[in-house]
């Protein structure tokens, strides 16, 4: 089972489970402020609950990619869509600043909630 480490907590999932998911599941919030409420719930549209990830992970598809590369988002920035996210593996995930996450300022890394 592939292990997840977020905001200070380690815990496993299904492998092939979807990331947004699993970290709401285990109490870590994917969004910022008042997009825990306006959001598009896992649909891929709204593009709030992006986040960095290392380890391995399902590769990018077609909505992922339109969305992050539309402002505020960057398709260069380094960020995934946690609801279109798959875990394959170990890993690790980093939550930034902004409505979108879109920011550079840390919420949360891997190790401890900021
Ligand atoms: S929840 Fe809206 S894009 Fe992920």
């Amino acid at each position: 089972m592939p292990t997840i480490t977020a905001e200070g907590k380690t815990f496993t999932c299904e492998n092939g489970a979807n990331l947004r998911e699993a970290l709401l599941k285990n109490g870590i919030d994917v969004y910022n402020g008042a997009a825990s409420v306006v959001n598009c719930y896992g649909h891929g549209t709204c593009g709030t609950c992006a986040v960095r990830i290392e380890g391995a992970v399902s590769a990018m598809e077609w909505l992922e990619k339109a969305r992050l590369s539309l402002p505020p988002h960057s398709p260069d920035h380094g960020r995934r869509l946690s609801c279109q996210v798959k875990v394959m593996g170990d890993i690790s995930v980093t939550k930034y600043d902004g409505f979108w996450g879109q920011d550079d300022r840390v919420v949360w890394t891997p190790e401890r909630a900021i």
